[in-house]
């Protein structure tokens, strides 16, 4: 059996979809999705082709930032259902052959969580060293660190006159990982999930969770440095690997939040000692001009080929990686690198066979398989997510940019582009819920929904579901090495993959004006064949080296001896 049969390792031909509960499904009129909305669809999903689900948080929770501020690890949020449908669910997809992936967030918790609430009232409690403390400096913040959601990471108890530490929202403080007794909570926690036969876990921002004891200013930058892929990451990963994730054989994904390659290699190394595999997002920064996210910015192109190249080579043989190109905290990518509007379906297609045929698990965000926008919201009103109303309040107020171009921005930029309802049908919402939604469901709707893709044999949805089949049927997608055949072109991105006896070629053009790729005189014409293409008319086979490409169309051709 090579290494890439091997049972165990299910994940590397798999593809799996994401589902954020809250703009799933709602099978009320609550306006919030819910457990049983995810039940009722799982045969949309088994038609799909997906293997297996990962839930974003489903647990007890303020909601400040949508589930990821817990506040009981134990109890799912009654927004939600309640652990009998949780159950039911787990049942009923396992019964489709559908794997259970749920959210673990361990880098913080939510300040109601009990343990900061004993914490904060007894500063004698066994809980106080369950968060990270200190006292003020010069009547200031202990140090210069800032929230990723803007301003100091520091939250002030005026009880006891210390601050907290808050990488995210003040309400979501963080966990100190150097104390044992947090570290076993977590255990137990994962176990908890792991015991009632949850499949896997991702781990939120799981590379932050150990912060330099120093705890020095950053006199370049927001203190990133000194927390990020921190001192003893790797350590406390592989104590509750071995603890955990290998005795209940649970596939893993960390998120990695700023992190380098030689990391990610060990995070998901092939030896199984860590994760099973890893999310970086250095492709999805390629429009934050100097790693500024809040601006307005075309793409890089060829910085975007650059970095697939040195991930897609870097994690070869070393560690596996998550390909993704939309998750809830992303705005729509056919919105973001191809053309919601006169090329949508060409340009969700051709970016979906781009990402697909690299070596990896591919993750599908819903509503992506439909080819989904964002929701072009025009007024501030609209926007429920803290980091964008932070971020609004503090660069309108501070004078950074005017409301006008904030509100521009935002529509670039902002989380909630993704979290906006599941597009169902033409009917009120979207067929979402049959009250009024959370946030409001984009306008496109009528034109833009699930049954409709799921009508039409052309639609997005089939060229998805083609993707995901054709990983479990043609071994090079999963274990051929990587070449990039033309870095330096200005439009098309064209890779090899290779093994032993099959070439895959890819060829993709980024952009709506014609474009033209040769193939190297070593492909053989007489025993290649198209596997996949975005128009209709491409034909069995290439009939000359040269190729060309109409508006983002993609080819892909498959040479084998
Ligand atoms: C990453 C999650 O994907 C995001 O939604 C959340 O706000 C932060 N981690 C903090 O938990």
């Amino acid at each position: 059996m090579t290494e890439f049969e091997h049972k165990s390792d299910w994940w590397k031909t798999a593809t799996i979809y994401q589902i954020y509960p809250k703009s799933f499904c709602d099978s009320g009129d609550k306006g919030v999705g819910d457990i049983q909305g995810i039940i009722s669809k799982l045969d949309y999903l088994k038609f799909l082709g997906i293997e297996a689900i990962w839930l974003t948080p489903i647990y007890q929770s303020p909601m400040i930032d949508n589930g990821y501020d817990i506040s009981d690890y134990y109890a799912i949020n009654p927004d939600f259902g309640t652990m009998q449908d949780f159950d039911e669910l787990l049942e009923r997809a396992h019964k489709l052959g559908i794997k259970i992936i749920m959210d673990i967030v361990v880098n913080h918790t939510s300040t109601e969580h009990n343990w900061f609430q004993q914490a904060l009232s007894n500063p004698k409690s066994r809980y106080r060293d369950y968060y990270i403390w200190k006292d003020p400096v010069n009547d200031d913040v202990p140090n210069n660190w800032q929230s990723k959601f803007g301003g100091s990471a520091w939250g002030l108890d005026e009880n006891s006159n210390q601050y907290y530490l808050h990488l995210f929202a003040k309400e979501q403080a963080d966990l100190n990982w150097e104390n044992p007794d947090v570290r076993q909570d977590v255990k137990n926690v994962i176990s908890f999930w792991a015991e009632k036969g949850v499949d896997g876990f991702r781990l939120d921002v799981i590379n932050l969770i150990s912060k330099d004891q120093a705890f020095p200013s950053d006199l370049q930058g927001d203190g990133r440095c000194y927390y990020t892929d921190g001192p003893k990451v790797h350590q406390y990963l592989q104590e509750i690997s071995e603890e955990v994730f290998q005795k209940y054989g649970s596939v893993t994904v960390g998120e990695m939040s700023s992190t380098t390659l030689e990391h990610c290699q060990q995070y998901s190394s092939l030896d199984g000692k860590e994760l099973s595999m890893v999310f970086n997002f250095h492709h999805l920064k390629v429009d934050y001009p100097n790693g500024e996210k809040w601006t307005r910015a075309p793409f890089d192109f060829i910085e975007l080929k650059k970095i697939f190249n040195k991930w897609q080579t870097g994690l070869n043989g070393q560690g596996w990686g998550a390909l993704f190109w939309c998750n809830h905290d992303q705005p729509r990518i056919v919105s973001r690198l191809g053309d919601d509007v006169e090329y949508r379906v060409e340009s969700a297609k051709m970016l979906a066979a781009a990402l697909h045929m690299m070596q990896g698990t591919p993750y599908i965000y819903q509503g992506e398989e439909i080819g989904m926008t964002n929701p072009d919201y025009t007024d501030i009103s609209q926007y429920r997510d803290v980091e964008s109303t932070n971020m609004y309040d503090i660069m309108v107020k501070q004078g950074d940019v005017s409301h006008k171009d904030m509100i521009a921005i935002l529509a670039q930029k902002s989380r909630d582009n993704s979290r906006t309802p599941m597009q169902w049908n033409n009917s009120a919402h979207g067929g979402f819920t049959k009250g009024t939604p959370w946030l409001e469901v984009a306008a496109n709707y009528p034109e833009i929904n699930a049954n409709y893709a799921v009508d039409d044999l052309d639609s997005v949805f089939y060229f998805y579901q083609k993707l995901i089949q054709l990983r479990k049927q043609v071994p090079v997608i999963t274990d051929g090495d990587y070449l990039d055949l033309a870095p330096e072109d200005s439009s098309v991105f064209a890779y090899q993959r290779k093994n032993q006896n099959q070439q895959l070629i890819c060829i993709n053009n980024f952009y709506a004006k014609e474009a033209q790729f040769e193939l190297d005189e070593s492909v053989k014409l007489d025993n290649a064949r198209y596997l996949l293409g975005n128009y209709k008319d491409i034909g069995a086979k290439p009939s000359e080296s040269l190729i060309t490409l109409r508006p983002y169309e993609t080819k892909v051709i498959l040479v084998e001896a």
